[in-house]
């Protein structure tokens, strides 16, 4: 099935089957690996990218129901001249990666969580990264980043 994706401002044609999840046309067909495949059904966050502005798990949306949608995945966090996002600063900052594996999937739900609430609670970021797991568990710096950007974009 062939079909358009617009992702990180621009539109790519593919050619694959129907069912096909975007994570793996992310990964496999345009060579945007950001994306990483933890569990495959939806579960671990680590395949996480942005759809209009909210965040979804790649591995269990076929990617031909999204052609429409404005999609982000982690290449596209940055600005426009490749300076970092101040979450991916922030998260350096407070050294949130352990492993590693979870950090893009957390980094675009919490891109996605300062979309629509800028200066989150420590509750309200722990909240909206519930379902992010990291078996590191670096969920206390990756927290501590978060309110560092958030502070960071407030100025
Ligand atoms: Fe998609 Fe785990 S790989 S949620």
């Amino acid at each position: 099935m062939s079909f358009t994706l617009k992702v990180n401002g621009r539109a790519h044609t593919v050619d694959v089957p129907e069912d096909t999840p975007l994570l793996y046309v992310l990964r496999d067909e345009l060579g945007l690996n950001g994306a990483k495949y933890g569990c495959g059904v939806g579960q671990c966050g680590a395949c996480t990218v942005l759809s209009n502005g909210t965040s979804l798990r790649s591995c269990v949306v076929p990617a031909a129901r999204l052609g429409g949608r404005e999609l982000t995945t982690l290449e596209g966090l940055r600005a426009p001249d490749g300076a970092p996002h101040p979450l991916q600063k922030a998260f350096l900052a407070e050294q949130a990666g352990q492993c590693a594996y979870c950090i893009p999937g957390m980094l675009m739900a919490a891109a996605a969580l300062l979309r629509e609430k800028p200066r989150p609670s420590e509750a309200e970021i722990r909240t909206a990264l519930d379902a992010n797991l990291c078996r590191c568990g670096s969920h206390n710096r990756i927290v501590r980043a978060i309110q560092r950007a958030a502070a960071e974009l407030a100025k």
